[in-house]
């Protein structure tokens, strides 16, 4: 693939005028500053996609998809970056010189190249490997599970074979190092046993970035085994966070909505099944990183989680997460089975497409599983149910919505709805619930701050909002920019973004197009445009604006500097702890002054 250097790339931007791309596919009219039309990425009646002259980017209101005029050829019309910078170039007359690049930038590139190829000759060959004579007993394991070829086919399913490094063997004739193998997840290393295939003897489901490129596998032993699952551990090119089992596919569905799964099977069954839009988080619990991937699309997303004890657990904390990031998740109910696998075997597509239809609403599903706790026959425990139903109802902050919710509520349970209404009131009166936060979650844009995610990438907000602030308002890297570097940024998105930030500021203002430019992959592309397009609305006052800052300003440093420990492990010296503890009572004074 060729490689084109950042001045070139950036001169094609220049040199295309992203209002006249987009008016080739979008119907665009002036307003004020900017134009409009009808977001070309999720569905809507009203135009809240703007295209704006003076940044050279777009931003959906709705969707909040945002990007260049690469990202949106690449998003739109399915081209990968070089292809981007390709079409761009010949429209602007621009000829491309060929195989300029820098060294480093050429190493940096090539080895995420050769990831992602190592792992495309390890699915091309697991696939083959299915349709051998040796691989027949994996496709009789698909057979037996009820899938059809065409099945097997779209979602490229295999079988690794029972030697012990044919794989690796196989890719190291084409090229591949034993380093690469091991970086990508395919071999392992030990030094009693040496070089090993990581999967044998299991069916392969490759998994694929959101533009389809494999990034990894699940392997799974055909009948009992531990583990059921095996799957490649996260590499350079795989972050378990930041991917859907699915979402390749799942994204050019015609559906209005997504549907949430559990595991790979369901995923693939609902898709033979005719729910395409169907997805899966890879293993781990749902993520806020997963979360705003979707809300990208402005679907629903309805949940297809496990009906035993640990589904529903882990539908609770998806809804959450959505929730935090201004989504409404919703809940398919598979009664009498587990998942739906089981419930399509049992009762196929037309009876699971009525349990789309009545998927029920997240947050009475939250109140229904609470319910479970209480045994109503003790008036106390009643009382203490609707309590705890009154405190829930706090996080509606619009009052009809909340009456709304109340009065389902209360029907539902029997609880007199005037009371209730009352009790909501007065737990708002007395600020027992903190509403700012609510207000926050309503719209993930101004989320981060003050809705606390659930995981641990909490320091990444951090990171992020600063960035914003500094995007928003420039002159603020005056007072800082001796207090924070690049270093401080630990996520390597936001590390790329603020090196870049932080040289354009020195020299004048951010260039939010062209530090966009600097990544190939879309979501990416997404993160880094996302630090330009989130409003700081949540924070009201000028007074607030600047404690805010100041507390976001410590805690980025003070995350930099655990994760500096982390990373040291117990290696890091007295010396230089104390160190980081001077430094930040040094910025603590700076920053209150
Ligand atoms: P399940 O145990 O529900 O598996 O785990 P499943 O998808 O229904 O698969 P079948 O129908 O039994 O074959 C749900 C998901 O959790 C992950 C996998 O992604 C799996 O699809 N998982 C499960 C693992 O990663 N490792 C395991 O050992 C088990
Ligand atoms: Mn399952």
């Amino acid at each position: 693939m060729p490689f084109y250097s950042d001045e070139i790339i950036e001169q094609v931007r220049q040199s295309t005028d992203i209002v006249q791309l987009i008016s080739g596919y979008v119907n665009l009219k002036r307003k004020g500053s900017k134009f409009f039309g009808l977001c070309p990425f999720h569905n809507e009646k009203t135009g809240s996609f703007s295209v704006s002259d003076d940044t050279q980017m777009y931003y959906c209101f709705g969707c909040h998809a945002t990007g260049n005029c690469y990202t949106f050829l690449m998003k739109h019309e399915n081209m990968n970056f070089v292809e981007a910078v390709q079409f761009l170039a010949e429209k602007a007359g621009i000829r491309l010189p060929e195989g300029n690049e820098s060294a480093e930038a050429k190493r940096a590139r090539s080895r995420r190249e050769r990831l992602y190829e190592a792992n495309t000759e390890a699915a091309k060959y697991f696939y083959k490997a299915l349709r051998s004579p040796q691989g027949e007993i994996g496709y009789e394991y698909f057979r037996k599970r009820e899938l059809s070829d065409e099945t097997m086919r779209s979602f490229g399913l295999g079988y690794s074979l029972q030697y012990k490094d044919d794989l690796t063997k196989y890719l190291q004739k084409k090229g591949f190092t034993i380093d690469e193998l091991c970086a990508a997840g395919l071999s392992s290393y030990n030094e009693k046993y040496g070089v090993s295939d990581k999967f044998y003897n299991r069916v392969m489901f490759p998994i694929m970035n959101g533009s389809g490129k494999v990034i990894a596998f699940g392997g799974r032993v055909m009948g009992e085994g531990e583990p059921k699952y095996l799957n490649t551990s996260e590499t350079e090119i795989f972050e378990k966070r930041k991917n859907l089992f699915g979402l390749n596919l799942a994204r050019s569905s015609r559906a209005d909505n997504f549907i949430l799964c559990e595991g790979y099977m369901d995923v693939i069954s609902l898709h033979q099944a005719g729910f395409t839009q169907a997805m899966a988080s890879l293993g781990t619990a749902f993520t806020m990183d997963q979360a705003m991937i979707l809300k990208r699309f402005g679907r629903d997303v309805l949940l297809a989680y496990d009906s035993d004890t640990a589904g529903v657990n882990a539908a609770l904390k998806a809804i959450s997460i959505l929730r935090t990031c201004g989504l409404n998740g919703r809940v398919i109910n598979m009664q009498p089975y587990k998942d739906p696998d089981e419930f399509i075997k049992n009762l196929g597509a037309e009876e699971y497409r009525k349990r789309l239809d009545n998927a029920e609403n997240g947050f009475l599903f939250e109140v229904r599983i609470l319910r479970k706790n209480y045994d109503f026959s003790d008036p106390a425990k009643k009382t203490d149910f609707y309590n705890e139903v009154a405190k829930k109802l706090c996080i509606f902050e619009e009052e009809l919505e909340r009456e709304n919710y109340i009065d389902a509520v209360s029907a539902e349970y029997g609880i007199p709805g005037d009371a209730l209404k009352k009790q909501v009131i007065s737990l708002v009166l007395r600020g027992g619930v903190k509403l700012s936060d609510t207000k926050a979650r309503a719209d993930a844009g101004a989320g981060y701050q003050a809705a606390k995610p659930e995981s641990d990438d909490s320091d990444k907000y951090a990171q992020r909002v600063l960035l914003t602030y500094l995007a928003e308002e420039p002159k603020r890297y005056e007072g800082i920019k001796d207090l924070i570097d690049a270093q401080d940024f630990t996520d390597p998105i936001y590390h790329k973004v603020s090196e870049r930030m932080f040289s354009d500021m020195e020299g004048g203002v951010p260039n939010p197009a062209s530090i966009i430019n600097m990544f190939e992959d879309a979501d990416e592309q997404q993160t880094a445009a996302e630090v330009f397009h989130t409003k700081l609305d949540a924070i009201v006052t000028d007074e607030e604006k600047e404690k805010a800052f100041r507390d976001i300003v410590l805690k980025v440093k003070q995350e930099r500097f655990d994760h500096d420990a982390k990373t040291a492990g117990g290696k890091m010296s007295l010396d230089e702890k104390l160190k980081q503890k001077r430094m930040m009572e040094e910025l603590r004074k700076r920053m209150l002054s």
